[in-house]
């Protein structure tokens, strides 16, 4: 077999064979492939696409190119979630002791933020102490006693899409259905998980920015778990406006412990408790009650037992930024749009992301949001609070925000997108 053979047939819009798949997935991970030969793949992927079964193949050769982890000794049902990626999308922090508090277990292998989202990771690094390195021994362990563990992927699981991720992510090949399908069910099918809800995004701050995208992402995803005996459900959430009133590392970690204290955003609290609805069910539980799990702060014992687990001092104060600025609205009206992808640029312009994977993130930079869509503002009033520890960087954070929200006359009619579209 030889490379320049495959990315011909691809670049020729042709159909990838079993063989041709089964061996560029393995020689590219054992360095046989050269990046710059990869790269050309992927950009023929991007452009001429995959049928379903080349995916199916595609997905199992990157299972194959690592180890499969099993949960299967535990006493515990294991149901996952995956996001594909938002602005302030915290929801992994309030839900995932919130489901181990009703009874599952949630194995989340997570990432880091690259570009304008944010990743689960470097937002549970803001909180002193807390490591996101774990042995699979410890895993297990905290899985049993918890329920609970959000940690990094071994270096063995899926390395031909760790390697392929990264690739992608500097050859502008990430938006891909097929790309992005395989990347995320090769890793939560190699994770072992006994069921998985996908958070599908669409919207200005999603990689998906249309409906009928995001449905077929989701539908090709669903399929990847049902061809490998993977119960997978998926919601399709708004992604136009970001979730909750925060994005920003240890701003998100703040507000996720709102909602576990029975407070926090009706939004971020209403699609916390659609995902755990769905990942019990699918668990088997579905006699349990999420929203009793809030409010009787079993949840938030599950929380405290999950830092503390990993090293982190969930009482611990978290980290502020050095330096503020507050945006205020220029007329009185009524907000009727707040733009996604505008205030994760300037939450990533602030420090809060990174443009290159080693980059270091600030902890404490982000966006403070006081009003949202459907809100009424006066001239003069906060309408969101940027932190940085290098100000800066505000500037260019006040030129992603530049054109991102309207506010319209007070009698304007505003009616507000549902956060679960379907
Ligand atoms: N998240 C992933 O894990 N992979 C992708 O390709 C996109 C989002």
């Amino acid at each position: 077999m030889d490379v320049i053979s495959v990315i011909r047939t691809k670049r020729d819009r042709g159909r990838l064979s079993d063989e041709q798949i089964d061996w560029v997935v393995d020689a590219y991970t054992r360095g046989e492939v050269a990046d710059e030969q990869m790269s050309a793949l992927a950009m023929a992927i991007f452009l001429n696409g995959m049928d379903r079964a080349e995916i199916a193949r595609w997905t199992a050769a990157m299972i194959a190119s690592g180890e499969r982890m099993d949960f299967s000794a535990l006493s515990r049902p294991t149901a996952d979630k995956h996001s594909t990626g938002g602005v302030g999308d915290k929801i992994t922090l309030p839900l995932a002791p919130l489901v181990a508090a009703c009874g599952a277990a949630v194995p989340q292998l997570s990432g880091r933020g690259l570009g304008h989202t944010g990743g689960t990771l470097d937002k549970l690094e803001a909180i002193p102490g807390w490591r996101a390195n774990l042995t699979n021994a410890e895993m297990m362990r905290t899985l049993e006693d918890v329920g609970a563990v959000v940690c990094a992927p071994g270096s063995g699981l899926a390395p031909a899409d760790k390697k392929l991720y990264a690739l992608r992510d500097v050859t502008a090949t990430v938006e891909c259905i097929p790309l992005i399908a395989s990347s995320i069910m090769s890793k939560k099918i190699a994770e072992g998980t006994g069921s998985l809800v996908l958070d599908v995004k669409v919207g200005s701050g999603a990689f998906m920015k249309e409906l009928g995208a995001a449905r077929e992402l989701a539908r090709t995803m669903v399929g990847l778990g049902a061809d490998h005996g993977l119960p997978t459900v998926a919601l399709l959430t708004d992604m136009n406006t970001p979730l909750g009133l925060t994005a920003g590392n240890a701003l998100e970690v703040r507000e996720s412990v709102e909602v576990l204290a029975g407070g926090g955003p009706a939004d971020v609290v209403e699609l916390t408790l659609a995902l755990a609805r769905e990942m019990l069910d699918a668990a088997g539980l579905k006699d349990a009650d999420p929203a009793k799990a809030l409010a009787d702060g079993s949840a938030m014992d599950a929380w405290r037992g999950m830092i503390a687990a990993q090293g982190g001092d969930p009482l611990a104060p978290l980290p502020t930024a050095r330096e503020t600025h507050v945006v205020t609205a220029a007329e009185s009206g009524v907000l009727t749009r707040l733009d996604a992808m505008g205030v994760g640029l300037a939450a990533w312009r602030l420090g809060a992301g990174r443009a290159r994977k080693e980059d270091p993130v600030q902890a404490a930079a982000g966006v403070e949001l006081h009003a949202k869509p459907g809100d009424s503002v006066f001239a003069g009033q906060a309408l969101m609070t940027l932190h940085t520890d290098t100000p800066e960087r505000f500037a260019y954070a006040l030129e992603a925000l530049a054109g991102s929200y309207d506010i319209a006359p007070a009698d304007t009619p505003f009616t507000a997108a549902p956060i679960v579209l379907e």
